[in-house]
């Protein structure tokens, strides 16, 4: 689906959406992304009965409880997913790679300055993109402070978000589905993919030499 959004939006390079941004005015982006949204969304449409390949899970489920954390504004990735919206129009990989970080709030607004705007949840989201404060969303998945660990290695390495985090596009609110975030988690995948497994790796100590 990525491709279309290029093929629409000049600049826009698979996570470059905010640099595109910056190039076009308010209004060009507003067409653009309508344009975006009105072909996306017909086409996923017309896609669903084909459902699009899935990638495997391939880390356990999460066996403890894990209820959604109660968010500022109760966005649904199934909603904004079956519009066909590529991870990369939200989640981009900034240098030095180690986040995936969240959308600045004037992504959501392109298409919300128009869409759903009676809604309470949206016009709490505009309020947020009034006051240019950040939307505070509460984190879900979190490795243990001090323990390495980077995004871009391991979509260097192939690996795919669903791999890790699940069917992200079946759900309506985010909650720690795996165990991604366990020691254990992480020595069997690095096993099994032939990636490095010394302590060193993810920890400081012992020191590399
Ligand atoms: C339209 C924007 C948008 C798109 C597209 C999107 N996300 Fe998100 N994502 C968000 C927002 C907003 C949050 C924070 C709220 C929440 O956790 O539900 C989030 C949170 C997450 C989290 C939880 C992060 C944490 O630990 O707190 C994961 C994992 C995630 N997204 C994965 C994905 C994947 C995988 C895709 C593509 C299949 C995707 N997202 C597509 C907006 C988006
Ligand atoms: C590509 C266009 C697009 C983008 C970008 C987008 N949305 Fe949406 N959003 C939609 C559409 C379409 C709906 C469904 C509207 C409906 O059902 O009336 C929707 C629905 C919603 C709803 C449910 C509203 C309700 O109460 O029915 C919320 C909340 C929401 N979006 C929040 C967000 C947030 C937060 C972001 C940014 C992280 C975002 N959206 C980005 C198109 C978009
Ligand atoms: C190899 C497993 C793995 C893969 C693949 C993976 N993630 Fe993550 N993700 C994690 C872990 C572990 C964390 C917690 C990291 C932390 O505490 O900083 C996380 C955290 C996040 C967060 C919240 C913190 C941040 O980085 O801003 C988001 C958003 C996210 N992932 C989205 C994605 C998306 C989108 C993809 C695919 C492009 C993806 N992840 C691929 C394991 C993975
Ligand atoms: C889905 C499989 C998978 C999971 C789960 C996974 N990894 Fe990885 N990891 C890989 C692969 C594959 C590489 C790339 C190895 C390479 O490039 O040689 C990698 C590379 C890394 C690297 C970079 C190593 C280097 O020196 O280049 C770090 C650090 C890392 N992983 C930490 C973690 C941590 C911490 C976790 C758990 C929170 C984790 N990984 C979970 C598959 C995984
Ligand atoms: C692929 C990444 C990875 C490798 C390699 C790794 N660990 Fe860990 N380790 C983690 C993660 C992630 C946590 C946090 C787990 C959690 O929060 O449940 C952790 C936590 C720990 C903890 C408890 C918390 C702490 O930091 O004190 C100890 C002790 C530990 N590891 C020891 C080791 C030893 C010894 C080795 C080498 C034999 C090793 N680890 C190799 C990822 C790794």
């Amino acid at each position: 689906m990525e491709f279309i959004i290029i093929q629409i939006m000049p600049g826009y390079r698979g996570g470059g959406l905010l640099r595109g941004i910056e190039r076009i005015s308010v209004v060009a982006l507003n067409i653009a992304l309508f344009a975006v949204f009105f072909f996306v969304a017909r086409n996923a449409r017309a896609q669903q009965p084909a459902a699009a390949p899935e990638v495997k899970q391939e880390v356990p489920d999460n066996p403890v409880e894990h209820a959604p954390p109660e968010q500022p504004i109760p966005y649904s990735h199934k909603t904004h997913l079956a519009l066909g919206l590529p991870c990369s129009t939200c989640h981009t990989n900034p240098a030095p790679g180690n986040l995936m970080t969240f959308p600045a709030t004037t992504t959501c607004m392109s298409c919300h300055i128009s869409i759903a705007t009676n809604k309470p949840a949206i016009q709490k989201l505009a309020e947020f993109s009034k006051s240019r404060q950040p939307i505070p969303w509460v984190r879900v998945y979190k490795v243990l402070p001090g323990v390495t660990w980077t995004h871009r290695k391991h979509l260097d390495a192939g690996m795919k978000c669903q791999m890790c985090h699940g069917q992200v596009a079946l759900m309506d609110r985010m909650s720690e589905t795996t165990s991604v975030t366990t020691m254990g988690v992480c020595l069997k995948c690095h096993t099994e993919h032939g990636a490095p497994t010394v302590c060193s790796t993810c920890h400081s100590w012992p020191p590399a030499n």
